[in-house]
């Protein structure tokens, strides 16, 4: 018999139900709309890569690239036949050496063996038998014929890929891109934090770097966040320096950090050798004096990077923007230079990030294109829907407005009728399936959270008219079709205005 079980969302995913995903949707639509009114226009983008896309994008380092990324092989593989002729065996074998001589097969350190390992069993099955031809076997299925593809653990290396690849300098002006979708990173789950989560990000590529764009994608966050009721978002911006002037501050760090090791604990100490900047996002409480005491980027930054972060702090003033200064701002990924920043939101706990980006002045060209400056920032979606549903002001989303509640064979043709004029008007209306006695069909309607209930009965149908009845004080009204169209229509203009 087949063994009965329940199958779960896997650990760090989740299914987001209704009423929850009109929430989602409706923070999801009210970003595009501010996004657009700022140019932006949307990119659809794949949800898997190349690897070393993002290896190279993000850096090798990162806590992302180098332990939650979700990696596979799209695998492809030397067909074998069952059972296995010897005829087979030789065919195979040379087919792998052709492959591998032509570069077809991934040069590898691991196929290498493969390669070597299944050759050598090939010779040997005449003389070994069974031994050798398992060898074999085992080397042609091991062999990583595919490439290696991750789950995108974020969106900016695929908008500059896909900038790159369809040759998007030669458009006017600068490009403005937006993303919503779901991303990907192997982290250990808690509040606000998930292995499946979802963002909306914006992206600025072109020939600039005027601080101008830096500051209108900060006024651009500003708005949506007040628009959607976070209205205690908190700015933080930094300036992290160029590759001229940042190396020698990384040093300069190291060098501090070195004096300090032993009361650093096990990561930072790491740090101190691979990514000295990440030290300083410790949340370690007993780090934090020792962190207080070292040399500060501000302090290091060369006189065009500490003029653009000038000429960007007169630009958030310029446009009435609250922000403070954070100079230990870095952010955890290797692509940025100059401009970083962080929006903090209320009710999140230690996950409070509710959104982060920065310029990446270099990242096109690492990755093969021309010469391009960019500026993005992605928005956690999850956390921004837990903030406003921990203490934000939740909004009135309009959901069912009609629930058509019928009785007898001639009022359900007229049902049928009116519910679909009624949603052609954009109204959400519910038709019951099957008769139903109205204190039945009134009960549900109220439980289904219906604003209205349109009573259509022997009555109704003799007279022409419809029962129009209001849920909330139950008032009730008797109306022509054309009346109780125009009814609907201004309610509906009401609830979405
Ligand atoms: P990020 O800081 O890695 O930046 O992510 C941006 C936001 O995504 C975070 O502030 C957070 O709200 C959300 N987020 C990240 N990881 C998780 C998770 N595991 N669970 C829930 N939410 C999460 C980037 O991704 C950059 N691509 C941003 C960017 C765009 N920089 C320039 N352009």
């Amino acid at each position: 018999m087949t063994e009965k079980r329940q199958f779960r969302a896997i650990k760090g995913t989740r299914d987001i139900l209704p009423p929850d995903s009109a929430l989602w949707n409706w923070f999801e639509q009210t970003a595009r709309e501010v996004f657009e009114s700022y140019g932006f226009r949307d990119i659809r983008l794949p949800i898997f890569e190349e690897t070393s896309l993002f290896a190279r994008s993000i850096g090798a380092d990162t806590d992302v690239v180098a332990k939650e990324m979700y990696t596979f092989e799209d695998r492809e593989q030397f067909r074998v036949a069952h059972p296995l002729s010897m005829v087979d065996v030789i065919r195979i074998d040379e087919a792998v050496a052709e492959a591998w001589q032509h570069g077809r097969i991934p040069r590898t350190p691991a196929n290498e063996a493969e390669v070597l390992r299944l050759h050598e069993a090939s010779q040997n099955i005449d003389r070994e038998g069974a031994p050798a031809l398992l060898r074999f076997l085992d080397g042609v299925r091991n062999l990583a014929l595919g490439d290696s593809l991750t789950l995108r653990p974020e969106a900016t290396a695929s908008v500059a890929r896909a900038y790159i690849e369809h040759g998007m300098q030669a458009l006017p002006g600068n490009v403005k891109l937006y993303y919503a979708g779901p991303m990907f990173r192997r982290e250990r789950p808690q509040k606000g934090r998930y292995r499946q989560f979802y963002q909306v990000g914006a992206e600025v590529l072109g020939q600039s770097d005027a601080p101008a764009i830096d500051a209108e994608i900060l006024e651009m966050l500003l708005v949506l966040f007040q628009r959607v009721g976070l209205a205690n978002a908190k700015f933080y911006v930094n300036s992290i320096g160029c590759k001229d002037c940042r190396p020698k501050y990384v040093e300069l760090l190291r060098e501090e950090l070195r004096k300090v090791k032993d009361k650093l604990g096990a990561d930072s100490q790491r740090r101190i050798e691979t990514n000295p900047l990440r030290v300083l996002d410790s949340k370690l409480p007993e780090e934090q004096p020792i962190i207080e005491t070292l040399p500060r980027i501000s302090d290091h930054l060369c006189t065009d990077c500490r003029e653009h972060f000038a000429k960007l702090k007169d630009e958030l003033k310029l446009r009435g923007i609250a922000y403070e200064e954070n100079w230990r701002l870095v952010r955890g990924l290797d692509y940025y230079t100059r401009t970083t920043f962080e929006v903090t939101a209320a009710g999140l706990g230690s996950q409070n990030a509710v959104c982060g980006g920065g310029r990446y002045d270099g990242l096109v060209e690492l990755l093969g294109g021309p010469l391009t400056k960019g500026i993005g920032f992605a928005i956690g979606t999850d956390r921004v829907i837990l903030s406003i549903q921990e203490g934000g002001e939740v909004p009135q989303l309009p959901g069912l407005a009609v629930y058509v509640a019928w009785m007898g064979a001639k009022a359900y043709s007229t049902a049928v009728a009116i519910a679909r004029k009624l949603r052609e008007c954009g109204l959400a209306v519910e038709l019951p399936p099957e008769e139903m006695k109205f204190k039945k069909s009134l009960g549900l309607a109220d439980k289904l959270g219906a604003r209205y209930a349109l009573i259509i009965g022997e009555d109704e149908v003799a007279s022409g008219t419809y029962t129009l009845k209001r849920l909330a004080d139950a008032e009730q009204k008797k109306l022509s079709e054309n009346e109780l169209l125009e009814c609907l229509e201004s309610e509906r203009r009401g609830s979405s205005a």
